[in-house]
């Protein structure tokens, strides 16, 4: 069996071909990074145009270089939530009229679900229960994955996400959209320990709250500017990644230790900072606990983490009706699609 997996939640046109056993035949990601960086941020109505332009290219690709055609297809599968609504209805209508045109099976897959199930394309021996810190541009949360398809949120962020904290602050260090990768490359000449932001307070030791990292990072460099100095931008750059990165694993080695968990999944496009994998290596090692990192293409948004997802549902006889329909807030969903959040 092949399935076909699209995902334009954001900035990305991906698709994938996997066949059931897990195997990937080929994934293509055509990205708009350079188009929205002239903004300094995604457009959205330029993202769901581009959308358009690419999905039949993306689509053709993998299927040639899978050297399948459309006809061998046996599932499609897509990405309806959450992300912009414009480029989620793109890839839902594209997925939509194939499975009409090839009356085919269909089903809908949220998008966090899909980067949890990054990991498990890494790790094929990934067991539960275990912890998944997702931390993307769009969220940063803790879930607890109980059980395939059991998952009970620890924690969420209750302001901006890890992501865009590290766009923003890069933002204003004039790095190019998106900040995440370049904050990275510039820390590596800084000294971490140059500066000392306060760690934020939330009611549950299992949320987060990025907003005043970021903001105490602005006002740095405001009075800096005032008193007409220019702080090492490699300086900030570093001591922001270090304190993001603490602030990220803090609850989660907390919420391992009072659940009993012992491995940690991280996931999501931040993921890829390898400051963060160093540090839940090292601190994983202390704890004797386990730590799960996704390949660095599978830890932005890519189609392989949705066409894994649409493997497992499909294999418990999920399917989706045509009438589904984009949901760019959705809350994520156990077995039965009853909402944890
Ligand atoms: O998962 P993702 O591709 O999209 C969402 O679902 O949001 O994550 C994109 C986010 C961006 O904010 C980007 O700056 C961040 O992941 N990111 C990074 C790194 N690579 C990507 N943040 C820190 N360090 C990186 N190396
Ligand atoms: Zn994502």
């Amino acid at each position: 069996m092949l399935i076909l997996a699209i995902e334009t939640s954001c900035d990305e046109t991906a698709a994938c071909i996997m066949d059931d056993a897990g195997r990937v035949l080929s994934d293509a990601v055509a990205t708009q990074i350079e188009i929205h960086r002239t903004y300094g941020g995604v457009v959205p109505e330029i993202a769901s145009r581009k959308h358009l332009e690419a999905l039949p290219f993306v689509v053709e690709d993998t299927l040639q270089r899978a050297g399948v055609s459309l006809c061998d297809i046996d599932a499609f599968a897509v990405t309806y939530g959450p992300g912009l609504v414009g480029a989620l209805l793109c890839g839902v209508s594209y997925a939509k009229g194939l499975c009409c045109a090839l009356n085919r099976p269909f089903i809908g897959i949220h998008h966090m679900e899909g980067h949890i199930m990054a990991n498990h394309v890494t790790h094929p021996d990934l067991e539960t229960p275990y912890l998944c810190l997702v931390a993307s541009g769009g969220h940063t949360c803790l879930i607890h994955v109980q059980a395939p398809f059991q998952y009970k949120l620890l924690g969420q962020t209750h302001d901006d996400a890890a992501g865009e904290a590290f766009d923003k602050v890069a933002r204003v260090l004039g790095l190019p959209y998106p900040g995440g990768p370049h904050l990275e490359e510039l820390a590596k000449a800084g000294n971490a320990k140059a500066f000392r932001f306060t760690k934020p307070k939330t009611d549950n030791a299992y949320d987060y709250s990025f907003s005043g990292l970021k903001t105490a990072v602005l006002s740095l460099m405001r009075s800096a500017a005032k008193q007409g100095e220019t702080p090492c931008g490699a300086d900030i750059a570093a001591s922001f990644q270090a304190h993001a990165v603490d602030f990220l694993l803090e609850p989660a080695f907390l919420a391992m230790r009072d659940f009993g968990i012992d491995t940690l999944s991280l996931v999501g496009g931040v993921c890829a900072n390898k400051a963060l994998r160093q540090r839940a290596q090292d601190m994983a090692k202390r704890e004797n606990r386990a730590v799960r990192l996704p390949d660095m293409k599978l830890c932005t948004d890519n189609a392989v983490m949705i066409a894994e997802a649409a493997r497992r549902r499909l294999a418990i006889g999920e399917r989706s009706d045509l009438t589904l329909n984009a949901i760019p807030n959705m809350p994520l969903y156990g077995r039965e699609r009853s909402p944890i959040l």
